[in-house]
C-alpha cells in the first residue's frame, strides 16, 4: 500500500487528478464528505488530506510514503525527504513587500513580518542586513499598514492581496511551485511504484507542453 499525503484545497485537487491520470485512482475521494482518508485496495493506494504546510512532516516521518509540498515549505523547514519532481503547478513567488514609498534605512534594524522566518533570515543575511523578525501566522499584509513591521516576506501569487492593501513587491526572493516528495526509507523499499508515478507525471508534463 502506497500512502500519499495530499495538500487539502484547490492545489490538492489538481494533484489528485495527476495521480489519477498516472493510474492511481481512488473514486471514493470525490464523495462530498468530511472524511480525510481514502483508500483503493485494488490499486494499492491510500490518500489522506492534510494541511498543505504539514505534508512534509507526514512524509519526513514516514506516515506518508510520498506527498506534494510547496517549495516554500521545503525551503523553510528543510525536511529530510527526497524532492523528486517539480510539478510546475501552484506557481507563485516568495517576495519582500512593503508600502509603496518604502526605502531601506540602513541606520535602523529592519522589522520583517513573516510566516517564513528562515527564508527571511537567510535572505537578509545574504545582504548583510540586521533584521528583527516578527513571526505571524497569516494576514501578513496587515503588518506594514499598522506599522507592526517595515516589510513582509510572503508568498505572492496573483498580487491581488498586495494591491488591495496598497503594498508592492520590493524584491523577489525565489520562485515557488509544488514538488513531489518521498520519504527516504519508502523510496528504498517502494522505489518501483514511486518511480512509476514520478515518470508518468513527468511524461504528462512533457506532453502538456
Ligand atoms: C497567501 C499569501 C498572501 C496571498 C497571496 O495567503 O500569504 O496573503 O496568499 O496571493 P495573491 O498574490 O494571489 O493575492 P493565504 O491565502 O494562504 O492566507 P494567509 O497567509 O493569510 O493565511
Amino acid at each position: 500500500m502506497l500512502n500519499v499525503a495530499l495538500p487539502k484545497g484547490r492545489l490538492g485537487e489538481k494533484v489528485y487528478a495527476m495521480f489519477e491520470k498516472a493510474g492511481f485512482e481512488c473514486p471514493s475521494i470525490k464523495e462530498n464528505n468530511r472524511k480525510l482518508i481514502f483508500e483503493n485496495e485494488e490499486v494499492g493506494v491510500r490518500y489522506f488530506w492534510v494541511k498543505p504546510s504539514d505534508v512534509a512532516i507526514y512524509v519526513e516521518r514516514g506516515a506518508a510514503d510520498i506527498g506534494v509540498a510547496g517549495k516554500d515549505i521545503l525551503l523553510e523547514y528543510t525536511p529530510e525527504v527526497y524532492e523528486l519532481l517539480d510539478l510546475n503547478i501552484g506557481k507563485c513567488r516568495m517576495a519582500v513587500a512593503g508600502k509603496k514609498d518604502f526605502r531601506y534605512d540602513m541606520t535602523r534594524t529592519l522589522r520583517v513580518a513573516t510566516k517564513f522566518k528562515n527564508i527571511a533570515s537567510s535572505h537578509y543575511l545574504s545582504k548583510g542586513m540586521d533584521i528583527d523578525i516578527i513571526h505571524l501566522n497569516g494576514s501578513i499584509e496587515i503588518a506594514p499598514i499598522l506599522d507592526l513591521s517595515d516589510v513582509i516576506v510572503d508568498i505572492v501569487e496573483t498580487g491581488t492581496t498586495l494591491k488591495e492593501n496598497n503594498l508592492e513587491v520590493i524584491e523577489e526572493i525565489v520562485p515557488i511551485s509544488a514538488r513531489f516528495i518521498a520519504n527516504k526509507t519508502s523510496y528504498k523499499f517502494k522505489a518501483e511504484a514511486i518511480n512509476r508515478i514520478v515518470n508518468q507525471m513527468a511524461l504528462e508534463q512533457a506532453e502538456a507542453k
